[in-house]
């Protein structure tokens, strides 16, 4: 039987082969559409024909179960582009960079370079300083000098595995010339030009009517095509500045970059090294002036220090190298004016006030919205009590200043008083939440003050609190639910059917089958197709197996962002171990506390906060409920650094002659060590310099290993 009669033959007569030829043929058909429609913006064919081929697809696998293929329609419903990729591990993480403003953090920065490396006063190493190029960070693997793998950064630790469409980029070769190292990693900033933005631009408003905001998000949506044929007719640029796994082949950062060039990268012409503070200030002021007549975009200047011995020395903090930053540029900034304030309620309470602006265009993206940030922030009282922009409060109707940087949220940064309407007055910020009537109050922090932020205390019971709180619950790093973004929850959560609405995060998980007992059908609502629906179940269905790191976060307790989600994941393994310690941990006695705070990143505002949420009887109440839907996955273990030193207590006493008490803290916990300030019956390791005392005898009195700095960088070298 041909493919087109198969097409046509009845499902409920379909045999076992013909059955799998069908699902084969269907899988092909509708992923070709999907390009189509998603990538391309060209549907090949209506909507309807577009159901009728899911829902058949459907209909086989109802009949077959077991047939049901790996890569299914149905299942590949709600996977992200990102989880569409497959993931990569980097072999070392790729980090990110601090950022800095004004000239002089520039010294503060250089003179802690030279106070880590205990260099003499008044030096400082020599840097390199380059353009801070505004794209994507790209690490490129070759392995017997071809081209193996291609990952965005994605969290750092793991990117998205987008080698095929990096084949495409001119810019990247694919072979190395002859000896180059075995494995060699070069990383980089994939780009694109502006002339080229503007022109691709051009052609897609006359394709699909949709463009791209600025070329960094261009080249991002660029590289993250499913479709490699379309990224190799995009404009990709790329400049290679550092980079991974790779034997070191010269001493310094400039010339290993110079190395990358004569390998055939493309290397930033603006990269120059400094040997003075002053020079890398002049540097970054000549980059500055020359901004606009390049043709691509920056956002500031890169210094490195250029020693590859002391880069090492310096090694990183969590997210960061200490041997290098970022010097941004002046955020953007335009005139406008304020028509309205709105207060939101954010998912743990807190009021914001949100500026509604007379649309205005600031660096080249169109802003009507921006954070007042808080109530004293409209007053003009700053963050320490004292007065900011001279006291200056903001009014409706008052003509201000917006600024923009980067992707961060535009903020109202000052008002020009001579413009101020004579009728204008001082904004009141309400005291009562909006959403649900319950008192606003601000709390008392530690030391007597007021919390700047003035929060609900309605708790679950304010709606625009649930509302939030599910919203976030469904995020996309968090539980991610295609199909159920801001929109969907806010429909769903005000629905009057009990048996339709979301209240809870459960509710999500068992909407289907409460919809099905239901007379009314989501499909008959507006906004709502038999398509969408079944696509969202779908969606909803393919995450019930979530990673604990995601269902930490998704809780959206108070301080648990998406990397302290992945630190308690990690330190605890399974929902199961981390619940019964969050809830053991209420007793500030017990052991749980102790080692919840012991937890390295975990301190003790976090900590409180977590044991707060697992305190809270609605909270273990929703819990317990969604935990019936749903199943953790335990999180892998974490990577053990293979070091003599791993898991061990280690305290410095004394003073240290080749190196500096940070710099050895710092090499120690790279290594998996813990650095303690006290010897006690915990302390496996004292390394003890000349001059020790009291925590010597200690020591010693305990039995404790004690050594010297020789003997402990011997241990730890080459680590
Ligand atoms: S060095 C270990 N150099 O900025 C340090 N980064 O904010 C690795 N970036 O993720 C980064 N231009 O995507 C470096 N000349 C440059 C850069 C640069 C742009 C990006 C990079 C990084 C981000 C950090």
């Amino acid at each position: 039987m041909s493919d087109n009669s198969l097409a046509l033959k009845p499902v409920d007569t379909l045999t076992l082969d013909e059955a799998q030829a069908e699902l084969a043929r269907l899988s092909a058909e509708i992923a070709t559409h999907d390009r189509a429609y998603h990538a391309e913006d060209a549907p090949l064919i209506s909507d309807a024909e577009y159901d009728a081929l899911r829902a058949r697809n459907l209909a086989i696998e109802g009949r077959f179960p077991d047939l049901v293929r790996a890569d299914s329609p149905s299942r590949r419903v709600g996977a992200t582009p990102s989880e569409a990729f497959g993931e990569i591990r980097h072999s070392r993480p790729m980090l990110s960079l601090d950022n800095l403003f004004a000239d002089e953090d520039v010294v503060d920065f250089a003179e802690g370079v030279r106070r880590f490396l205990g260099l003499p006063a008044g030096t400082v190493p020599v840097f390199t300083a380059e353009p801070k190029i505004d794209g994507l960070s790209l690490s490129i693997r070759y392995e017997g000098g071809r081209l193996a793998v291609a990952a965005t950064r994605g969290d750092g630790l793991t990117g998205e595995n987008v080698t095929a469409n990096v084949r495409t980029i001119a810019d990247i070769p694919n072979q190395l010339p002859a000896g180059v190292p075995d494995v060699v990693e070069i990383r980089g900033e994939v780009y694109m030009g502006r002339q080229d933005f503007f022109a691709l631009n051009e052609r897609m408003r006359a394709e699909s009517g949709k463009v791209f905001a600025n070329p960094r998000n261009a080249a991002a949506g660029s590289l993250r095509q499913l479709d490699p044929s379309i990224t190799a007719r995009r404009p990709l640029r790329f400049f290679a500045y550092a980079w991974g796994e790779m034997p070191r082949l010269a001493a310094t950062q400039y010339d290993t970059v110079r190395l990358f060039a004569d390998w055939g990268f493309p290397v930033n012409p603006l990269m120059v090294r400094c040997a003075s503070v002053e020079e890398m200030i002049a540097h970054y002021h000549r980059i500055e002036a020359d901004r606009a007549a390049l043709d691509y975009d920056i956002d500031g200047v890169v210094y490195k220090v250029d020693d590859l011995a002391l880069q090492e020395r310096l090694g990183f903090r969590s997210r960061s190298p200490r041997w290098a930053t970022a010097h941004k540029f002046p955020a953007e900034r335009a005139f406008t004016v304020l028509k309205d304030i709105e207060i939101q309620v954010g998912r743990t309470g807190a009021l914001t006030p949100v500026a509604k602006l007379e649309p205005v265009t600031v660096g080249g993206v169109v802003v009507s919205n921006a954070t007042l940030h808080n109530e004293d922030y409209i007053k003009g009282i700053g963050q320490s009590g004292l007065p900011i922009r001279e006291g200056r409060d903001i009014r409706v109707g008052d003509t201000v200043i917006v600024q923009r940087a980067g992707d961060v949220i535009p903020q109202i940064v000052d008002v020009v008083v001579d413009k101020r309407p004579e009728t204008s007055a001082p904004f009141i910020f309400p005291t009562t939440c909006p959403a649900c009537g319950s008192h606003a109050v601000r709390e008392e922090r530690g030391d007597g003050r007021l919390d700047a932020v003035r929060r609900c205390t309605g708790g679950l019971v304010c709606p625009a609190q649930q509302v939030e709180k599910l919203k976030h619950f469904a995020s996309r790093n968090a539980f991610d639910i295609e199909g159920l973004g801001d929109k969907q929850i806010e429909f769903f959560h005000a629905l009057q059917e009990p048996e339709l609405r979301i209240r809870t995060p459960a509710d999500i998980f068992t909407l289907e089958r409460r919809e099905a007992k239901s007379f009314k059908r989501l499909r008959d609502f507006p906004g709502f197709g038999a398509t969408s629906v079944k696509n969202l179940f779908a969606a909803i269905e393919a995450r019930r197996a979530i990673a604990l790191n995601r269902l930490i976060f998704a809780l959206g307790i108070r301080h648990v962002g998406e990397t302290n989600a992945k630190i308690l994941a990690r330190a605890y393994g399974t929902w199961e171990h981390f619940e019964e310690a969050m809830v053991a941990a209420a007793d500030k006695a017990g052991e749980a506390w102790t080692e919840l705070n012991a937890v390295e990143g975990i301190g003790e505002v976090v900590a409180d906060a977590v044991v707060d949420f697992f305190a809270e009887p609605h909270n273990r109440e929703a819990l317990d409920a969604l935990l019936d839907e749903i199943a953790p996955q335990p999180m892998e273990a974490p990577t053990v650094v293979a070091s003599p030193v791993a898991g061990k207590t280690v305290v410095f006493t004394g003073s240290l002659e080749r190196m500096t008490r940070d710099e050895a803290k710092a090499t120690a916990e790279r290594l998996g060590a813990k650095v303690a300030g006290s010897v006690s019956k915990k302390t496996d390791l004292v390394v003890a310099g000349p001059g020790a005392g009291s925590k010597l005898a200690k020591a010693t009195e305990l039995g404790i290993e004690v050594i010297d700095e020789d003997a402990w960088l011997e241990r730890v070298n080459g680590l």
